[in-house]
């Protein structure tokens, strides 16, 4: 296939905050939540490539509010940017205290640089990004920014 286009590979996903993720004070560990962030990313890059990727790289994660045992947390994740063999993709994690009224909030978010991989696990060119509405083309030119920094720094080391 020759393009797919920004939305057909949004992906969201729902879990509650279990004991066994968590620290005695009831916080989730970060290193839980960026593993279903991993996922997610993951998850995205399957479905835009139709092969298995790699997470080659995550940039700009922030952890903006803490996570607690029973929380539901949502993960969503979206292509931003696709290079050749590369896809980065936005993952935000929302939290909601189910017990309480109000919206979810924004509590994490993080680009991952996923590499597809196809025969020898080399990587492989991958459907190009179709962006069709100005947010898309604004979110796709800052990604293509990223892409072309991570790119210099590489031939530079
Ligand atoms: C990701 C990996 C396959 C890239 O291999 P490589 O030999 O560097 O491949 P290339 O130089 O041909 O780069 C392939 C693509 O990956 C991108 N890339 C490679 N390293 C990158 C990095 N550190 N950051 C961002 N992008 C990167 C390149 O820009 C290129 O993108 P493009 O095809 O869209 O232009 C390799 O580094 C690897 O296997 N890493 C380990 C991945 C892994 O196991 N992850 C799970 C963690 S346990």
């Amino acid at each position: 296939m020759d393009g797919r286009k920004m939305r057909e590979s949004e992906v969201n996903m729902g879990h509650l905050m279990q004991p066994n993720q968590a620290n005695v004070a009831g916080n989730v560990h970060g290193g839980e939540i960026m593993k279903l962030m991993d996922n997610t990313a993951g998850i995205v890059a399957h479905r835009h490539s139709r092969t298995n990727a790699v997470t080659a790289r995550v940039d700009e994660l922030e952890f903006m509010k803490p996570i607690h045992i029973g929380d539901y947390v949502t993960f969503r994740g979206k292509l931003t940017y696709v290079g050749s063999s590369s896809m980065e993709v936005l993952v935000e994690v929302f939290v909601e205290d189910l017990s309480k009224e109000g919206s979810p909030e924004r509590a994490l978010r993080g680009y991952f640089t996923m590499v597809a991989l196809g025969e020898g696990n080399r990587p492989e060119k991958v459907p190009r990004l179709i962006v069709e509405t100005e947010e898309e083309k604004k979110v796709f030119l800052e990604g293509e920014k990223r892409y072309r920094s991570h790119k210099e720094k590489k031939s530079r080391s």
